[in-house]
């Protein structure tokens, strides 16, 4: 398996540009199937789970072509769609499970195998299949998947018992289609979730209050084609705001909303770092001479700090003055990088849905293991500050969500080189 070779870096400087989003593509991607036209999506990220979710439309029946330089996805969902998904598939990657509404909108049925649990927690689909039900669908679980039949699904009022970003977006997805008018309350109000909105009202949908905690969704007969661009995609934004932060260097992201990184640049703002917005985008710089400093954290939905920057934000903390206390509300078992940031020299202690941080001088370079994609993401940060060398495995889960990781941050000053499994070097 390939892995990173990472030295001790000099402080980051430059800038550097934000690829799309892949929690906005993916649901993007999947919300192609509710159309039988043409769609074409620009400011796709070249990223491992892109790829999965055009393997699942191939197979669910959809033509798809990636000109991966170009960075656009053409979608056509013309023919005969397929109504079961393959559990290969879905497990590798719980975004599968977000054909589910699209299907059963277009087809009225589907048959999707459950996701089942991952490194980060249990994560269940009840909401998803709470709102199917809502929408007038029969909804069985039996051998392990997910049978759902509507000969045409109905608008209908549906609670979410929390914000959950999938659910919001698969039953919004299945709404679109349905006879009559879907108020969806609680809701998701993420930024991937209004760009799902306003791909699906390019198609012709008719969806409003997106990014509010109702949605309001009347159906429509058909969906036609559309021609979309992906957001910047906030959580690599954020995690070179905060390479900035750990190597106290002057970084620059570019292609961004700052909008959506009010959370991470308060905190930023926090432990001293100067952060802001320039004609090119959103600039972290350390002042000579400022000593970062302890900070508290708690990831909540959005817009509260997101817990898929949670990871990266506590390598920024092992090495700040005093004792900071990071809380993880959204998944239950999204500390797995506490263990190797330990490994690396990092004074943490879990004590249950938080993290006790008290700040070090230096962390020192390991063997180190990327457990999920942000730990992994969270381990690189940390490996470019420590002294000597860091050799990251498992690095699968980091392509699954960063376009050219280690590119990037070389054109910044990094000294960090990919080994494949066979010791080549990949630069
Ligand atoms: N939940 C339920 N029941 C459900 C759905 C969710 O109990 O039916 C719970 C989950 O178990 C979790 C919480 O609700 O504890 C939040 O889950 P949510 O559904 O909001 O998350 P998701 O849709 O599975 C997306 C992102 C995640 C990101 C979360 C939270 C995609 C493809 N994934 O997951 O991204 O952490 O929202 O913002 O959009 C990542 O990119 O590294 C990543 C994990």
């Amino acid at each position: 398996m390939a892995r990173f070779i990472i030295e001790n870096s000099p402080p980051l400087k430059g800038s550097v540009k934000i690829s799309g989003s892949k929690n906005a593509v993916l649901p993007i991607l999947a919300a192609s199937l509710l159309t039988e036209d043409k769609c074409v999506i620009h400011e796709v990220p070249d990223q491992s789970d892109v790829d999965t979710m055009c393997t699942l439309l191939e197979r669910l029946g959809a033509g798809i072509h990636w000109d991966k330089n170009a960075g656009i996805i053409s979608t056509a969902a013309s023919g005969k769609l397929h109504a079961e998904a393959e559990y290969e598939l879905v497990s590798k990657m719980r975004a599968s499970f977000s054909v589910m509404g699209p299907l059963l909108a277009r087809l009225g049925e589907v048959n999707v195998p459950l996701p089942g649990g991952c490194a980060i927690g249990a994560r269940p689909v009840d909401l998803h299949l709470k709102g199917f039900s809502a929408l007038g669908a029969e909804v069985v679980q039996e051998h392990g998947n997910v049978r759902a039949r509507a000969k045409k699904l109905k608008g209908a009022r549906v609670y979410l018992d929390f914000p959950s970003v999938g659910a919001t977006e698969n039953i919004m997805m299945a709404a679109v289609l349905a006879d009559g008018v879907t108020f969806l309350e609680n809701c998701a109000v993420e930024p991937e979730i209004v760009d799902l909105a306003n791909f699906l009202n390019s198609a012709g949908a008719e969806i409003r209050g997106a990014g509010t905690d109702t949605i309001k969704i009347a159906g429509v007969k058909t969906l036609s084609g559309a021609d979309h661009t992906i957001i910047p995609d906030r959580i690599e934004a954020g995690t070179y705001m905060v390479a900035a932060g750990i190597t106290r260097g002057d970084i620059t992201v570019t292609n961004v909303v700052a909008d959506h990184l009010k959370p991470l640049i308060a905190k930023l703002k926090e432990v001293n770092l100067n952060v802001s917005e320039t004609d090119a985008g959103v600039r972290v710089n350390y002042e000579e001479g400022r000593r970062i400093v302890a900070a508290d954290v708690k990831t909540l939905p959005y817009p509260g700090f997101p817990t898929d920057m949670q990871a990266q934000f506590m390598s920024l903390l092992t090495l700040a003055e005093g004792t900071s206390i990071v809380t993880e509300t959204v998944f239950e078992n999204r500390f797995m990088h506490v263990g190797e940031l330990k490994r690396m020299g990092a004074d943490i202690k879990i004590e249950s849905r938080s993290a006790v941080i008290e700040g070090v001088k230096r962390l020192t370079g390991a063997q180190v293991k990327a457990t999920d994609l942000r730990a992994g993401a969270a381990l690189v940060l940390a490996a470019l500050t420590a002294t000597g060398t860091t050799e990251l495995s498992d690095i699968y889960h980091i392509d699954r969500g960063y376009c050219e990781l280690a590119e990037k941050l070389r054109l910044l000053g990094a000294n960090i080189r990919r080994e494949e499994e066979n010791g080549e070097k990949n630069n």
